[in-house]
């Protein structure tokens, strides 16, 4: 009896992930920052931005990140001109010095990247009732972190199956718990110009090069991270190595 007991807890531990969420498995991406020694390709994560700022920015924040970050080694390493470049290409609210009244001034490094609604009000307003979410940390909030927002963002054109019903203004995504998600198709082919153009211009490209992205921007400490973790294992295994040669010394005269 309560073997099967512990059998039906385990089972259902085992289906619950899934059937909870009622989502697929976002399908394998090759990132360069997978495993132990990975690290993020800085020209992706340079790329990633763009596709960012050039689309999903129309709707959603990236409130932790600020321009100077993004000349950060370990993420998208631009050089100090070009962050102030981009900077300055946004305007900020600012307070006029001389009337006290409310103006704008040009974006500096130390700025945070603006967000595109004034407050969750005016972004649910625009996007038929739900508010798109910040993106700085999605990609660690998310089980299958990068690879799930490739999935999100290449998981549009599936056939609907049958028994699911898409409400107006919903879109079918077999990725986002439930298959129904309220940002339309945000990526068509051909829709961001790279600079370099040998990298492909596919939905696919621009959803690897903005999840890994904001893999960055969720983790910026990554590469140190496992520098140091990996480090720290060296450094215990030789400590290992010490004390048990010490241990042997010690007591190479006495029987035991
Ligand atoms: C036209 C507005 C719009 C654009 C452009 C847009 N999104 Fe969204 N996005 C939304 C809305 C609205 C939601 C909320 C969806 C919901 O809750 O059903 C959302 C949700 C998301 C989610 C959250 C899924 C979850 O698990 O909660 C991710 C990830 C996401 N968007 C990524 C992106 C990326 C990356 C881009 C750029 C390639 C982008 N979006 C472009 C409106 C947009």
């Amino acid at each position: 009896m309560r073997k099967s007991i512990i059998a039906a807890a385990f089972a259902s531990l085992a289906i619950l992930p899934a059937a909870a969420s009622g989502a697929e498995e976002p399908p394998h991406v090759d990132y360069s920052f997978a495993g132990v020694f990975g690290t993020f390709d800085p020209v992706q994560l340079q790329r990633g931005f763009q596709v960012y700022k050039e689309v999903c920015a129309a709707c959603h924040s990236l409130k932790f990140v600020a321009f100077r970050n993004l000349g950060d080694a370990g993420g998208p390493h631009f050089t100090e001109a070009e962050v102030k470049a981009l900077a300055a290409g946004y305007d900020v609210a600012a307070i006029d010095n001389e009337t006290g009244e409310a103006t704008t001034r040009k974006g500096l490094p130390s700025d945070h990247i603006p967000a595109p609604f004034p407050n969750e009000i005016a972004a649910k307003a625009a996007n038929n009732g739900s508010a798109p979410p910040d993106l700085s940390l999605m990609a660690k909030a998310r089980e299958g972190n990068a690879s799930y927002i490739h999935a999100i963002l290449t998981g549009y054109d599936h056939p609907v199956p049958e028994g699911v019903q898409v409400p107006e203004g919903g879109n079918y995504n077999p990725y986002f718990p439930g298959g129904v998600i309220a940002m339309p198709k945000p990526l068509s082919d051909g829709q961001v110009e790279y600079a370099d153009a040998s990298v492909p211009r596919t939905v696919d490209q621009y959803a690897k090069d903005v999840s890994a992205f904001l893999m960055w921007t969720a983790e910026p400490k990554m590469e140190v991270r496992k520098r140091v973790g990996f480090g720290a294992i060296l450094f215990l295994g030789a400590l290992s190595v010490l004390l048990y040669l010490s241990y042997r010394r010690v007591w190479r005269n006495v029987d035991h």
